[in-house]
């Protein structure tokens, strides 16, 4: 890379497919561009043969992959002149709302269940100065009603509905297929709204779309530009993957769920935004939805962090949960190459790790032969 170059967000990296003018004032915190780190000691003891990846959202500039969706969805409110966002969430999209608002110079109004958000989350909304409105009601009462507010009042709504949402977090399977040099085969997710299963799928379409000698004039996908254009990606796209919780399931059961539960506080969705698109999706790619239990969430959260050193909130890993029991029970075929995304940080929820954490602190005194003890009596 040359010197001198700074990564400015995903808008100026992504502005050829991205619906941006070139004068648009962009409101960006230097999000995107997150690892895809290649797991090494989980798979080394499956019994077969997968190439398997983590894409880490959790390190984008507020801890989830809401900020790829939030720069766009802020740029275009403020390019409108829009002066106030309202949005409801289970926590993460609410803390990128705040912060992009408050990058922008706007007002945010975040929406919230009552309790059942994690402590990092809610920090993060108060600490940007958004409005927090705490409701005595779960996510998607909150979302019935910032829809009816949106359509009265002089805010705009930030959710995934709004199409710019999932214009940004396209951008990922982007950042994924030039790492990787090809699609992956699978693409793991854990399903709340279904919006960001259906984000990626409109971005690995995208690029299947515009491979090999397809680049004419009337491409307005890339005016041209792409930097794709016979570059030999192929034109191949992954089978696209959902898991959610097992106590809020719509995709399972087939039908809306109305007291959805679990302890992956950010998925504990009953009735998603993005239900006809998603069920498009899984046909489309040939994917499939299946379910975890929390027990499974947690273990996999757990798992990832004491083997691979990778801290993810629980809704992150349902997606890893999943795609372990689909590779032990051979529906992921060996050889088979498989991305799973950690949504988001760790961190988020102190509650949730703490909780499930194997050990104890030791406490001992603030002396040597304490200490040493206390090393040799737990040496590995
Ligand atoms: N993982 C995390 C960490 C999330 O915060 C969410 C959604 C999802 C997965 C599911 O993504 O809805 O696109 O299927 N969180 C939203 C919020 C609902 O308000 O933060 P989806």
């Amino acid at each position: 890379m040359a010197f001198g170059h700074r990564y400015t967000g995903l808008i100026d990296r992504y502005r050829d497919r991205l619906p941006v003018h070139d004068d648009t004032r962009i409101i960006s915190l230097g999000e995107g561009n997150t690892p895809l780190i290649r797991l090494n000691n989980i798979p080394r003891e499956l019994d077969y043969d997968v190439e398997l990846y983590v894409k880490f959202e959790g390190l984008n500039p507020t801890g989830s992959f809401k900020d790829r969706g939030m720069t766009m969805a802020v740029t275009k409110a403020v390019e409108e002149g829009s002066k106030a966002i309202i949005c409801a969430s289970t926590g993460n999209t609410s803390a990128a709302a705040a912060a992009y608002a408050a990058r922008a110079g706007i007002t945010a109004f975040v929406v919230i269940p009552d309790g059942k958000i994690a402590m990092g989350k809610l920090a993060q909304a108060m600490m940007h100065g958004s409005v927090v409105i705490q409701i005595e009601g779960n996510f998607d009462d909150g979302m019935r009603l910032v829809k009816e507010v949106a359509n009265t009042s002089p805010v705009t709504l930030v959710n995934s509905v709004n199409p710019f949402r999932l214009q940004g977090q396209k951008t990922a399977a982007f950042e994924i297929v030039e790492e990787l040099g090809r699609a992956p085969d699978f693409h793991c997710l854990p399903v709340g709204n279904a919006g960001n299963i259906t984000a990626h799928w409109i971005g690995y379409s995208e690029l299947a779309a515009h491979t090999g000698e397809h680049v004419t004039e009337a491409c307005t996908f890339c005016r041209g530009h792409c930097r794709y254009a016979g570059g030999g990606v192929a034109g191949q796209r992954p089978r696209m993957v959902g898991y959610q919780a097992s106590g809020s399931a719509p995709f399972l059961r087939g039908a809306m769920v109305d007291a959805p539960e679990t302890v992956a506080t950010a998925i504990r969705i009953g009735h998603p935004q993005s239900w006809d698109v998603a069920w498009k999706v899984r046909e489309e790619s040939g994917g499939w939805f299946d379910e975890c239990a929390d027990e499974e969430i947690l273990a996999a959260q757990k798992l990832l962090a004491e083997k691979e050193g990778v801290f993810c909130e629980p809704a992150s890993a349902a997606s890893v949960a999943g795609a372990l029991r689909d590779i032990r029970d051979r529906k992921i075929p060996e050889g088979s190459s498989v991305v799973c995304t950690l949504t988001g940080h760790g961190l988020k929820d102190p509650d949730a790790a703490i909780a499930q954490a194997s050990r104890e602190p030791i406490k001992v005194r603030a002396e040597l032969e304490a200490v040493t003890r206390a090393i040799h009596e737990n040496m590995e």
